[in-house]
């Protein structure tokens, strides 16, 4: 694989070196356009040295165009990535102006183009910025962060540029390179379980690991979707391109999931806690010998699959998933017409790996009949669907 990659000016620049070197490790080759900010913050000779090719940095310099003309620049290159993209690079990318070598390329190349923004929190906040922001994805542009944290100008927010190694795990995994026949499109997934408190120390729970649920996040993202991944409680880094709200209780689960509405698919995943504690003690429940041991009064949940399939606001295709031990068709048939949603992806979770595993063996349930998938890895899985989902939706 080649890259071209861009080096913005701004102080995540020295973050571009790290990139590079991981690339390079991974037998990609790179070359580098440095624009004239970036070079304030990092030399032409350290990207050079990195990359073992000449840095290109002017539009007009007859020495770089003899080397590789700039339009070759991007014809040689299977991605184009912008880390960091500056506020400047997104707003002439996203209005097509082409008044130096960067934007030149950006404005001229048909390759498919990842960016890793970073600036200041109020200048990412900025409606400019946003509108951007939100033209370069309908672009079909990928983007990877920018995520919150300390910055170098002593804010804290949205605004950092994501890690060399998450960008370049992006890369690897195809991110940008990935069709986008969902650009445009609004998705949600819930992923994980539920928690259900009973005080302020126990709660009832299940085994959902969530992985299943963010693969499927990060399938539909790379297809170019907007994402909203509303997950429960679990130990699992959040998949690039995807927005993710923390959410512990079903109640919370189904209320982030209304605020995300309108959306053109919503995918539930979450094991979602059946019942809860009718009551929540205020403080911890002690344990008084002679007493005898405490009974736990149930009320049911919402079920958020339901809800978003009958409620105002539907989505077009919405998908549930169906975990059983046994009939396990016969039961998603069921449940299909109970919750009155699009699909239902059923699996077997009396095979011992699936919760928690990193395999799923599914069957695809709908109104028209049954397909049945053999064992796969969860990512695949999430890869067939979130192509079967594009396909529905176009
Ligand atoms: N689900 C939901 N909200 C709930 C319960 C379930 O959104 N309160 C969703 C799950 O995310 C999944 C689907 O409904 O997509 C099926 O969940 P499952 O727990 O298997 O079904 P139940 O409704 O609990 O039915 P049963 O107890 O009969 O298995």
């Amino acid at each position: 694989m080649r890259i071209l990659l861009i080096v913005g000016g701004g102080i995540a620049a020295y973050k571009s070196l790290e990139l590079i070197r991981l690339l390079r490790k991974s037998g990609i080759e790179v070359r580098v356009i440095l624009t004239a900010a970036g070079a304030q913050f990092v030399t032409p000779l350290s990207l050079s040295a990195l990359t073992g090719n000449p840095v290109c940095s002017d539009l007009f310099s007859l020495t770089d165009e003899a080397e590789m003309g700039h339009i070759q620049l991007s014809r040689a290159a299977d991605l184009v990535v912008v880390a960091p993209a500056t506020a400047d690079l997104m707003a002439k990318a996203a209005n097509g102006l082409a008044n130096d070598l960067a934007s030149t390329v950006l404005l001229a190349t048909d390759k498919p183009v990842l960016m890793a923004p970073a600036m200041n929190v109020r200048m990412w906040e900025n409606a400019a910025t946003q509108r951007n922001l939100a033209t370069l994805k309908g672009d079909g542009v990928s983007m990877i962060g920018p995520h919150d944290g300390d910055m170098a100008c002593g804010e804290f927010g949205p605004g950092r540029m994501a890690e060399p190694a998450e960008i370049h795990a992006a890369i690897l995994a195809g991110q940008a390179t990935t069709p986008k026949p969902l650009a445009g499109r609004r998705a949600i997934v819930t992923a994980g379980p539920t928690i259900e408190p009973l005080d302020p120390v126990r709660y009832l729970t299940n085994r959902s690991s969530g992985k299943q649920g963010f693969a499927i996040a990060s399938a539909l993202a790379k297809r170019g979707a907007q994402v909203t991944l509303v997950a429960g409680p679990v130990a699992l880094p959040t998949p690039a391109g995807v927005s993710r709200v923390d959410v512990e209780t079903a109640q919370d689960m189904l209320a982030a999931c209304q605020a995300a509405l309108p959306a053109d698919l919503a995918v539930c995943v979450a094991a979602v806690a059946d019942w809860r504690p009718a009551q929540i003690a205020p403080r911890k429940t002690k344990k008084v010998s002679g007493n005898g041991s405490p009974v736990i009064h149930l009320t049911e949940n919402p079920d958020i699959l339901m809800a978003l399939s009958r409620g105002d606001n539907r989505p077009t295709l919405v998908v549930g998933f169906a975990a059983e031990t046994d009939n396990v068709e016969a039961y998603a048939q069921a449940k299909l017409i109970r919750k009155g949603c699009d699909w239902i992806i059923a699996n077997d979770v009396s095979i011992a790996e699936t919760m928690g595993g990193d395999h799923n063996a599914v069957s695809i349930v709908t109104t028209k009949g049954i397909e049945r998938w053999t064992r796969l890895d969860k990512s695949e899985v999430a890869d067939r669907l979130a192509d079967r989902m594009a396909e529905s939706l176009t």
